[in-house]
């Protein structure tokens, strides 16, 4: 059975929970490889709703085991907590859940640092979640980090973790209003990371385990293509490798391991935190985008940024990642909109702009080149059979296939598991064969 990666086409936010959800009964592992809990999405169906931030999505689907990577930055007391919360509304997640003893941990004093950071930096945030994932990847980066495993040796596990606070602390005494997380604190998250150890393994052995079983495997990304640490709109991205060809390395499996590419894209575009955004609609249409499409964070409850599809910045994660078909989620967002845009080049002094540029200052001040198509402006929301979207949703489905030399494989038109077309074409009918 092929591995697939799937990743965020776009600013993270894509609706890659519920794309995930949906493809798990046809593969038999789904690990999460990048980020932490700054993700966050919210998977819905029939009258049940959850929110998941660092357990994959496949943990809703009863026959699909679960990991999370090496490369995975957990805050302990979060995924205690996210576990507890499954479980409470009846869904089996310790038996079926492995967390990579490698994977590093999130103090409380890596959060206090991010936000401590964030406030000081005024006009010129970055607009992290403020869950602590930059000093928790400073620190592995660093080699300073603590990894899950050394819950096995619970002496040195306290020693480290009051080692690592007590640094921390001397960082969060250069800003006056930091909040130095207290001795209590630090001993829940201890304790946190002890309750894990039942759950913690090798993911790579297990994986390839798998691989060598004939057990197909699907790498889950957070966030982004564009947020990714060295290809994205640096520096307003997050701290790690959000590109699929990462999935594999990242969990201790060869590149070969990876067999396709499923990047999900929303309709329109979503951006949170700061951060070059160039088609950005901070007018009418935006603030229906936001009502219509409920673009708040899930994580932070921030309200989202919303713009119009960006063809340039779609283009550069097509060829980032390698992705193959396209979920496109959010279509029926799109519904009462009378005429749509999709940014197909930028213009600067002058100059078209055919590619994404690399620096972030470039990009802002890019302006977009639209191309206008019309407007369905009827009801889309939860058709689940292609042939029954208007006729002009199909063209500017097609249209976006065409600009990003991608098939559209699945839309997405209401949030729950239900509203959702699946189209019967390679390569999705290779890689998906029980949907
Ligand atoms: P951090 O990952 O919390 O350090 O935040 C860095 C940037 O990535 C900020 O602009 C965040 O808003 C953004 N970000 C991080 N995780 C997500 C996500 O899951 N969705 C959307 N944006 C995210």
């Amino acid at each position: 059975m092929p591995n697939v990666v799937v990743v965020g086409g776009q600013w993270g936010d894509e609706g890659k929970g519920k794309v995930v959800d949906l493809l798990c009964p046809a593969f038999d592992h789904v690990v999460r490889f990048n980020g932490g809990n700054n993700a966050g999405h919210t998977v819905r169906f029939a009258d049940r709703h959850f929110a998941l931030h660092l357990i994959p999505s496949g943990i809703l689907q009863p026959n699909c085991r679960c990991l999370i990577g090496p490369g995975v930055v957990i805050d302990p007391i979060a995924l205690l907590d996210e576990v507890r919360l499954i479980e409470e509304q009846a869904v089996s997640v310790r038996p079926r859940l492995l967390v990579s003893a490698r994977a590093h941990i999130v103090l409380p004093g890596h959060r206090a640092l991010d936000q401590a950071r964030e406030s000081s930096r005024g006009a010129g945030k970055l607009g992290t979640t403020g869950r602590g994932i930059g000093p928790a990847y400073e620190a592995r980066a660093k080699r300073t980090g603590i990894r899950l495993g050394l819950a096995r040796n619970p002496r040195r596990l306290r020693e480290a973790v009051a080692a690592a606070s007590g640094e921390l602390a001397d960082a969060l005494a250069r800003y006056p209003d930091a909040i130095v997380p207290t001795t209590d604190e630090i001993d829940r998250a201890v304790e946190a990371v002890l309750a894990l150890a039942p759950l913690l393994g090798g993911v790579s052995q297990a994986l390839a385990q798998a691989s060598e079983k004939g057990e197909s495997i699907l790498f889950e990304g957070a966030q982004g293509t564009l947020l990714d640490l060295d290809h994205g709109t640096y520096p307003y991205v997050t701290s790690s490798g959000c590109l699929a060809g990462f999935a594999a390395p990242a969990c201790g499996l060869p590149a070969r391991a990876i067999d396709g590419v499923l990047g999900v894209f929303k309709a329109y575009a979503t951006r949170v935190g700061s951060g070059p955004f160039p088609t950005e609609l901070t007018d009418n249409i935006g603030e229906h985008l936001r009502r219509r499409g409920n673009e708040f964070g899930t994580t932070t409850g921030r309200p989202r940024r919303t713009g119009w599809f960006d063809a340039v910045a779609a283009r550069a994660a097509v060829r980032w990642s390698g992705i193959e078909a396209i979920a496109l989620t959010k279509l029926d967002v799109l519904d009462e909109v009378s005429e749509i845009r999709i940014a197909t080049a930028y213009t600067d002094g002058g100059q078209t702009i055919e590619q994404l540029p690399d620096d972030a200052e470039d990009l802002a001040n890019a302006t977009p080149v639209y191309e206008l198509m019309p407007g369905w402006q009827t009801n889309s929301s939860a058709v689940t059979a292609f042939r029954k979207l208007p006729v002009l949703a199909h063209r500017y489905v097609a249209r976006l296939e065409e600009l990003l030399g991608v098939p559209v494989v699945m839309i997405s038109t209401g949030p729950r598991r239900e509203e959702t077309i699946v189209r019967h074409i390679k390569p999705f009918t290779t890689w998906a064969v029980r949907i």
